[in-house]
């Protein structure tokens, strides 16, 4: 990769807001051209003319990444307008916090679809491009849940689980191809995204071990992992990242942290959503192709 950012080209999945619209301006920072996807049109819109005052050329490309046609579209885009991806960047995704024995089946099925076929597919349909210019960059956004999986959210752990290992075996295959693959663990963003969609719903902050992060620190990470190419960069409190370490040598530790900070709190979203038949963060939008 050469060293400076400026009028490369990257491809932002869930571009339009939370952590990948906070990502985009970041990069549109550093003079890259963007290329952003989602599902709404009018958000994605109004993202690319904030991003276009850094004087940078945005092209935003409604897509779904859970359709194969839609991702094949995007790619075929990125390839007219700019002639190759230099940096793809999976953001796209979805949360899933429900009692396991009552979420619905398609909710299941939608965030496996999004989260996780969603970035395989993808980063399938863009390595051999970026194979035929000998480099690139692809960051999978993870999350501490890959890591350290909370009571209620086991669909959305599994989903993020599988992007680290996914990344990590990536990352030894293509190793010496000028390819190179990182996975960001973000812990809850304070400044918008899915967790504050929770919070909101809750009327009440999360446990305060669990205020971990923000968006913009998160996109000041992405800049870094460009950078230094780690292969995973936890974004999170330091307290949250020994933990993480510590649970990984002692499991039942883990377990009881895990337990004593998230339970109370995701049980209780759980009961609301179940009660309420709440909708996702972003899983209904209105489609504006
Ligand atoms: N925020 C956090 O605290 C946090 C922590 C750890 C990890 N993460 C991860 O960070 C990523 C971004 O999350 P966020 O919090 O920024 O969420 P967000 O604010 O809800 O934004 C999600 C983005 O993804 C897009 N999207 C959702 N489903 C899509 C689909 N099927 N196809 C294409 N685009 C889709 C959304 O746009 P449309 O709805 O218009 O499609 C939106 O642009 C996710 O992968 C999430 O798991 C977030």
């Amino acid at each position: 990769m050469p060293n400076s950012l400026e009028g490369q080209v990257a491809l932002i999945t869930g571009g339009s807001q939370g952590i990948g619209r906070a990502v985009a301006l970041a990069l549109a920072a550093k003079g890259m051209n963007l290329v952003l996807a989602a599902r709404t049109a009018s958000t994605l819109e109004a993202t690319a003319e904030e991003l276009r005052k850094s004087g940078v050329r945005v092209v935003t490309v409604p897509t779904d990444v859970s359709k194969l046609d839609d991702l094949q579209r995007l790619v075929a885009t990125c390839i007219s307008e700019f002639g190759g991806i230099d940096v793809l960047i999976n953001n796209a995704g979805i949360e899933a916090f429900q009692s396991y024995h009552k979420i619905p089946i398609e909710k299941i099925q939608a965030t496996i679809a999004t989260n996780t076929t969603g970035t395989l597919l993808l980063t399938r349909l863009v390595i051999p491009e970026m194979l035929k210019k000998g480099r690139g960059r692809i960051i999978n956004m993870s999350s501490t849940a890959a890591l350290m999986a909370p009571p209620y959210g086991a669909t959305y752990a599994a989903t993020k689980a599988s992007l680290y290992q996914f990344s990590m075996a990536l990352r030894l295959e293509y190793k010496g191809t000028g390819i190179s693959i990182s996975a960001i663990c973000p812990g809850f963003t304070q400044d918008g995204g899915i967790y504050e969609f929770i919070k909101k719903t809750m009327g009440r902050s999360m446990p305060f071990l669990l205020r971990g992060t923000t968006a913009d620190t998160v996109a000041k990470k992405v800049l870094k992992a460009l950078r230094t190419d780690p292969p995973v960069l936890v974004v999170d409190t330091i307290g949250i990242r020994i933990a993480i370490v510590w649970a990984s040598i002692f499991p039942r530790f883990g377990e009881w942290l895990t337990h004593k900070i998230a339970f109370r709190y995701f049980r209780r979203f759980a009961t609301k959503r179940e009660e309420e038949s709440m909708p996702s963060a972003t899983s209904s939008p209105q489609k504006q192709k």
